[in-house]
This record gives C-alpha cells, sequence and structure tokens, in this order.
C-alpha cells in the first residue's frame, strides 16, 4: 500500500529527529573526549548529522508540510534496555548501534517502490555519508578500549559490548515495530 503524504510527512520528521539527537549525543562525546585527531572527526560528523537533518527539513517543506512531533518510544525502550551509558566506550559503542539501525533503515527505504525522486536524492545524499561514521566510531571505539584496557582484554571486551547493544537494540526495534506500523500506518521494514 502506498504511504500518504500523512505518514510520509511523520516518518521524514522521524528520520530528522534521529539525525538531530545523534548530533545533539556527538556534541556531549566531544566534550569527553578531548584526543585532537578526534575533535576534527566530531567536527566534521556533527556538520554531517546537523546538514542531514536539514535535507530532512527540507524534504518535509518540499511535501508541503512542517516537522511533526515525533513520538520518543524508541529512546525510551533502548535507554531502559542498555542502562543510560556513562563511560565513553559504551557512548561510542551505543552511537554505533543506532548509526547502524539508521543506516538500514534509509537502505529499506530506498529499496521501497515507494520511494520518490526526491527522497532518493536525500537517501542518496545521507547513506554516502553514514558509512563513515559508523567506520571512525568503530575505530575509535575499539582504540580506546585497547588504550584503556590493556591491549586484547579491552578489545574483546569492546566487542563483546557492542555485541550485548546490537543484541538488545534489535529486540527493542522488533517490539516498536507494531506500534509504528499505527503510528505511520505503514514500514518499510516489513
Ligand atoms: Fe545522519
Ligand atoms: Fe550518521
Amino acid at each position: 500500500m502506498e504511504p500518504t503524504r500523512e505518514s510520509l510527512i511523520k516518518l521524514f520528521s522521524y528520520y530528522r529527529d534521529a539525525e538531530i539527537r545523534g548530533a545533539g549525543l556527538l556534541m556531549k562525546m566531544m566534550q569527553r573526549e578531548k584526543d585532537p585527531e578526534a575533535q576534527v572527526l566530531f567536527s566534521r560528523h556533527i556538520d554531517d548529522e546537523t546538514r542531514h537533518s536539514w535535507l530532512w527539513t527540507e524534504r518535509i517543506k518540499k511535501a508541503g508540510g512542517l516537522p511533526v512531533e515525533v513520538p520518543d518510544g524508541y529512546q525510551r525502550r533502548l535507554g531502559k534496555a542498555l542502562g543510560i551509558p556513562v563511560n565513553i566506550i559504551d557512548l561510542f559503542a551505543l552511537t554505533v548501534v543506532v548509526e547502524e539501525r539508521a543506516s538500514r533503515r534509509y537502505a529499506e527505504h530506498l529499496a521501497s517502490p515507494y520511494c520518490d525522486e526526491a527522497t532518493l536524492e536525500v537517501l542518496n545524499n545521507i547513506s554516502a555519508d553514514e558509512k563513515w561514521h559508523i567506520a571512525w566510531m568503530e575505530e575509535w571505539l575499539y582504540k580506546l578500549a585497547a588504550k584503556r584496557g590493556g591491549e586484547r582484554g579491552g578489545e574483546q571486551k569492546a566487542r563483546e559490548q557492542l555485541e550485548r547493544y546490537r543484541r538488545l537494540e534489535n529486540e527493542v526495534f522488533e517490539e516498536m515495530k507494531d506500534f509504528e506500523r499505527s503510528w505511520l500506518g505503514f514500514s518499510f521494514s516489513d
């Protein structure tokens, strides 16, 4: 069933909201990880995420709408499932997991027969950046973990933590699908 204009505006608002939340989390992390090289990467990454949120805002306007308020059920449940990460390594792991989810969602949308030209352009533009986001975050996560946890021990622990987060996030996402279907009227993840 083809999504209605209303439901697309909701979905674009959801994407927009996720990009803004991503930028907010990165800004907090940037104040914790003072390494100069990481500062450069954070700056570029934040620039990308705020631009992505603007691209979704433009897409919403093009559809003749304004951003709508997005329910925060996913974030709330994710916070409950994972616990609030306090150390920087866990924050990196959380970022990797939510970036992976965003990438998967965008790929599913791209593959949908209902993806229109204007949205395709935005998705292609954004997806190109998401790859390096995941790559540098994951790399830095292991670098930090190795430094702090004494070579392989720390890295192994970080790997397990990332796997744990992936598993829990997946459970939360599955639980949220029904809710999303009822909010949007459809799901590209079906
Ligand atoms: Fe993004
Ligand atoms: Fe990203």
